[in-house]
């Protein structure tokens, strides 16, 4: 990983929309640095279970990208979409059975990254489970660094997801990481850590984060609440107001500028 040479983390986005992948590029261009675009199975099921139109629209919107824009598939539990990934333009895949026992976690994982391995993608899964996927926020699970190295060597997987303090959807950056756990987990697992939840995380955390090992930070809800706070902004006391371009300029460009700061923060140039 280049951002890792350079002593920083790569940063991948989430995209729900065309207009996220459009914001996300925009804002990698303005900071110069490359960038991943993440579509979720849970956005695949928003697209009424159809990954093909919204993954069409992130390949071409990275094409025309003056940046290095990666695609890859995030939070996969359903193993057939995997097969999905590589025609679609995907070269990386987060296969996450981190919902089941350790046992079941490696197994389902194993048999996921040997098939992703022979499609050619790059695979991430995760170990402990990481909270508030579907708002059951579990703030005090935390990955065991003998237990991760085992994994790993168990799986086969390219990258791990490590719960280290962090929780999915936090609309406030108030999350505080275990350092001395990514430090230990750093030192004991042999591929790239990822940290999901970036977005309830504070700066110095997340650079503290980075310094520490983790290799790949993940950010979603905080693209939303910049896009929607811009939304309801725009919107306020104008009911005359109906053209979606209207609104969504503003929160495309609200998401962009959150984009840009945090790759200025997190990948080095
Ligand atoms: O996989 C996606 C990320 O973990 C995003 O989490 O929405 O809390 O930033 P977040
Ligand atoms: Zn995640």
């Amino acid at each position: 990983m280049a951002a890792r040479a350079r002593g920083g983390a790569a940063a991948a986005f989430n995209v729900i929309t065309v207009e996220h992948a459009e914001a996300i590029v925009t804002g990698a261009e303005a900071a110069g640095r490359p960038v991943i675009l993440q579509i979720s199975e849970n956005a695949v099921r928003f697209h009424h279970g159809r990954l093909a139109p919204i993954a069409a629209a992130a390949v071409a919107v990275a094409r025309a990208s003056t940046v290095p824009v990666a695609l890859h598939l995030d939070h996969v539990e359903c193993a057939e979409l995997l097969d999905e990934a590589a025609p679609n333009g995907f070269g990386s895949v987060m296969y996450d059975a981190s919902r089941m026992s350790y046992a079941d976690n490696v197994a389902a994982t194993a048999a996921a990254a040997a098939r992703c391995r022979a499609l050619g993608l790059w695979v991430e899964s995760e170990l402990g489970e990481v909270g508030g996927k579907d708002g059951a926020h579990a703030p005090g699970v935390r990955t065991d660094p003998d237990e991760a190295a085992a994994y790993v060597a168990a799986t086969g997987v390219d990258a791990l997801a490590v719960a280290v303090g962090s929780a999915h959807a936090m609309r406030e950056r108030t999350a505080r990481l275990d350092h001395e756990l990514i430090a230990r987990l750093h030192a004991a697992v042999p591929v790239p850590l990822v940290l999901h939840g970036s977005s309830g995380v504070p700066d110095r955390e997340l650079t503290a984060a980075v310094s520490g090992g983790m290799a790949k930070i993940n950010i979603g809800t905080a693209l939303n609440t910049a896009f929607t706070a811009a939304v309801r902004a725009t919107l306020a006391g104008r009911p005359e107001l109906v053209d979606p371009r209207k609104y969504l300029t503003p929160a495309r460009i609200a998401m962009a500028d959150t984009v840009t700061a945090a790759l200025r923060l997190l990948t080095p140039l």
